[in-house]
C-alpha cells in the first residue's frame, strides 16, 4: 500500500474547486479514488431535510442499491444524526452497518457542516483492512470544509 501524499492531493482539490466545473463533486470523487490507494468507493450523500433521509449524490465505484438511507441507519445515517466523523476499520465488527458489497472491509464517513448543521457527507469505502489514520480524518475534514457552499 503506497502512502498517500495528502497535501498534494489536497492542492489538486483546491485547484479543482477554483476551476469550479459543473461536475465538481464528481470530479472530487474521481480524484480521491484515483489518488488514494485505499479509497475504493467514494461518494456524497446529501440530506433531504423534509424526508429526514440521505440521498446518494455523485459517486465513483460500484453502483449501490443504497441510494436512500434514513437518518440513524448504517454508518452514513449515524453520521447524519451526530454530525461527527465515523471511522470503521473493520465493518464486520459493527452492528448498525449497511453492506454495499463483501469486498468492503472498512469505511470512513465525514460530515459537511454548514453553520454547524449537517447538510451532506463524504462516504469512502475501502477494500483494505484498517487503512485509515488520523491523516485521513484531517485531510477529508479539510476537503469537506472546502465544499460547504456546494450543498
Ligand atoms: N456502508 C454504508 C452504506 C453506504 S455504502 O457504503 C455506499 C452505511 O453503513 O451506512
Amino acid at each position: 500500500m503506497t502512502k498517500p501524499n495528502f497535501e498534494e492531493v489536497y492542492q489538486k482539490i483546491v485547484a479543482l474547486v477554483k476551476i469550479n466545473p459543473d461536475d465538481l463533486l464528481l470530479g472530487i470523487c474521481e480524484l480521491l479514488k484515483q489518488e488514494v490507494y485505499h479509497y475504493d468507493w467514494v461518494g456524497f450523500y446529501i440530506l433531504d431535510q423534509e424526508k429526514n433521509e440521505l440521498v446518494l449524490g455523485p459517486f465513483v465505484g460500484k453502483p449501490t442499491q443504497h441510494t436512500h438511507i434514513a437518518v440513524g441507519k448504517g454508518i452514513c445515517g449515524q453520521v447524519a444524526a451526530s454530525g461527527q466523523t465515523m471511522v470503521v476499520q473493520d465493518v464486520t465488527q459493527v452492528e448498525n452497518y449497511i453492506s454495499c458489497g463483501l469486498e468492503v472491509q472498512s469505511e470512513i464517513v465525514v460530515p459537511v457542516l454548514k453553520n454547524g448543521k449537517f447538510v451532506a457527507e463524504l462516504d469512502i469505502d475501502s477494500h483494505s483492512p484498517a487503512p485509515f489514520t488520523d491523516d485521513d480524518n484531517v485531510f477529508l475534514d479539510k476537503v469537506c470544509n472546502l465544499l460547504v457552499d456546494y450543498f
